[in-house]
């Protein structure tokens, strides 16, 4: 079969890999129909996630149909078309019990990551009764592609830790595909203000068609003084980080309100200045999550139901052969205008 392959720092290449086989009873093969390339991939091909060697098949989103089981799996069989988490969990061991599937002790983020992901004809997804949801009659599959890892990441990273709240300030800095599912979410508990913050124009034209109040572009570096100034010197309720860089963490030190949450949604790969000396005081609060994927059934809700549209992130289409064109245009978003990219077998 065809793959995506990292191949150390900077490199990919497609390859012909074998099928893979059931390797444990709880696992299924997943003839993919769809995928999509996340920013983490990318963070992935700078270096910045360790877990992952080269060799490594990418992905972790996809849409598909079941090939075979292992003779443990009795909630999905041969056919059945479903949606691949990004986060596999067993659902049984002490982190799954309580919700953190992120820290499964046999999963969590483990596709493209340790073992082989998405971006290829056929997947291997481990705990399969717990990590794939059923795709219902009628789905728009392109849609469900965006709730494998991007809606669950900003909803449940962004949102849901950084309390949301009716009436509340946000802020929103990066206006990439994550920080635009954090604004789609962010608005099923109607805040006030939400400022998108990025430094690519397109970005921010999308994040105000998605329902941004006010948007700051950050190149000139003056992004922290015009969130203060919009929120009468105050700053904002809740500022999520969704680029994953030193400058845009502090950016969000810089406009907390008294009472904030800062919520961490990027992949860091550097060191970040936490500045206790002015935010001691300061009431606040810090989180970090690697998303968990417990809201997937709720969002999954919401798609069906049309009270959000994750279609409308999807800016390209490619096929798998073309995978390469795909990560090309996605790299380069500032130039193709790309958000989500569909990639098809
Ligand atoms: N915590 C999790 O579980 C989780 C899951 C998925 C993705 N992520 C991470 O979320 C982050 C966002 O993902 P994405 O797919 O939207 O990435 P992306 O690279 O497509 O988007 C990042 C955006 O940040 C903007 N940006 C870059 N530098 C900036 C700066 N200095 N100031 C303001 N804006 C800046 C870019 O223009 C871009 O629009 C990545 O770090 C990704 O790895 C985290
Ligand atoms: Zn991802
Ligand atoms: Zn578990």
């Amino acid at each position: 079969m065809k793959a995506l392959v990292y191949r150390g720092l900077g490199l990919k290449a497609v390859e012909d890999r074998p099928k893979p086989a059931i390797q444990a009873a709880d696992d299924a093969i997943v003839k993919i129909v769809k995928t999509t390339i996340c920013g983490t991939d990318l963070h992935i091909l700078k270096g910045d996630v360790a877990t992952c060697a080269p060799g490594r098949i990418l992905g972790h989103e996809g849409v598909g149909i079941v090939d075979s089981v292992g003779p443990g799996v009795t909630v999905f069989k041969p056919g059945d078309r479903v949606l691949i988490s990004c986060i596999s969990s067993c659902g049984k061991c002490e982190y799954c019990r309580r919700g953190i599937y992120s820290h499964c002790e046999t999963g969590g983020w483990i596709l493209g990551n340790t073992i082989d992901g998405t971006q290829a004809e056929y997947v291997r997804t481990p705990h399969a009764d717990t990590s794939l949801y059923r795709v219902p009659e009628g789905a728009d599959e392109e849609a469900l592609v965006m709730l494998s890892d991007i809606l669950p990441t900003g909803f449940e990273c962004g949102v849901l830790n950084g309390k949301v709240a009716p009436g509340s300030s946000v802020a929103i800095v990066g206006s990439g595909p994550i920080g635009l599912a954090a604004l789609l979410t962010a608005q099923f508990y109607s805040p006030a203000e939400i400022i998108m913050i990025d430094l690519d124009d397109k970005r921010l034209d999308i994040a105000r068609k998605f329902g941004a109040t006010q948007t700051i572009n950050s190149t000139g570096g003056n992004a922290a003084a015009r969130v203060m100034a919009l929120t009468g010197g105050r700053g904002v309720d809740t500022a999520m980080e969704a680029v994953g860089v030193p400058a845009t963490f502090q950016l969000c030190e810089a406009i907390i309100a008294p009472g904030g949450i800062i919520a961490n949604i990027g992949v860091h790969g550097h060191k970040v200045d936490l500045h206790l000396e002015t935010l001691w005081s300061q009431n606040i609060a810090i989180t970090t999550r690697l998303v968990d994927t417990v809201t997937t059934p709720m969002l999954l809700k919401t798609v069906q139901s049309k009270k959000i549209d994750p279609k409308r992130l999807i800016t390209h289409r490619f096929t798998l052969d073309k995978i390469l064109d795909a990560y090309d245009t996605f790299g380069r978003a500032a130039d193709t205008g790309a958000l989500k990219v569909i990639i098809s077998t």
